[in-house]
């Protein structure tokens, strides 16, 4: 069992936290959190191990922030395990990513379902082999009633094939006659989505010191905080996730609009 950050076990780090975290003011929390989970191979090559060693700890990172964001009672996390893009590196490392992927649903599952955490997986089926497809579905329908934190896992995914697919599926239904093409405003669109039914990303993180999106969650991030770091995605820590809500706690959001200050 994971161990609730208040309940007994917790230690000082974890109480530390949940206080620092706790001085943020509710209504400055954001509800959907995003991570670009990158340098698994810069961290793995930096201590001269060959790239899949750096996935593999890049896994123990994601348990601690799942973790993290359940006993923070965070709404929405969205991890990029996968890109429609990483299907260009070398076959054994996307084998690896693909039996790690197995690995980490098989191993977490259960703690997952204790916690009350509900999972989708973001991105496109095809490519994934029949054996990882039935054991994604399986893991979705069995958290299906979680009524705690959203987890999107966006595996096989990109933003631009996200909104084809969303576009396609759209033009399908006002073709049969469905869907007046006048009815597809910003909230039919977002419905089309595979994160459909969420709100949008308020804080986006990347780890590893590159400062792009790499076609993560583009509509979904119109408006969204980003926060980028140095340090490679194994060493991301807890702490410095809590920071990131810290700062993002202090931006100013204007949507388009004035300074709430300034404006009134
Ligand atoms: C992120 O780490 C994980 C995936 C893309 C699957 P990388 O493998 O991209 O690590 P770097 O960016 O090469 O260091
Ligand atoms: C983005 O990282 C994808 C994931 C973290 C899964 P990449 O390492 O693939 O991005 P680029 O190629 O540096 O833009
Ligand atoms: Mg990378």
């Amino acid at each position: 069992m994971w161990k609730k950050i208040l309940g007994i076990g917790a230690s000082k780090r974890e109480k530390d936290l949940v206080a620092l975290y706790d001085r943020v003011p509710k209504e400055k929390r954001p509800r959907h959190i995003a991570i670009i989970m990158d340098g698994n191979g810069r961290w793995a090559e930096g201590k001269g191990l060959i790239r899949t060693a750096g996935h593999r700890a890049g896994v123990h990172t994601l348990r601690s922030i799942l973790q993290v964001c359940v006993d923070l009672g965070i709404e929405v996390l969205t991890v990029y395990a996968f890109s429609t893009e990483n299907w260009k590196r070398p076959r054994p490392e996307v084998d690896f990513l693909m039996s790690l992927f197995s690995e980490y649903l098989e191993k977490e599952i259960q703690e997952m379902e204790d916690n009350h955490v509900r999972l989708r997986f973001l991105g496109r089926e095809d490519g994934m082999s029949e054996a990882l497809l039935r054991q994604m579905h399986g893991a979705e329908d069995r958290l299906a009633a979680g009524d705690g934190l959203q987890f999107n896992i966006a595996a096989n995914y990109g933003g631009q094939d996200e909104i084809l697919r969303a576009v396609r599926t759209l033009a399908a239904r006002a073709a049969a006659g469905d869907l007046a093409p006048d009815a597809i405003d910003a909230a039919a669109f977002s419905a089309a989505l595979d994160t459909a039914g969420q709100p949008p990303v308020d804080l986006m993180i990347r780890t590893s010191g590159d400062l792009r999106l790499s076609n993560f969650l583009l509509w979904q991030a119109a408006y969204a905080e980003f926060w980028f770091t140095e340090t490679n995605w194994p060493d991301f820590t807890p702490e410095e996730f809590v920071q990131a809500i810290v700062d993002f706690a202090q931006r100013k959001r204007r949507f388009g609009g004035l300074n709430p200050r300034k404006g009134k």
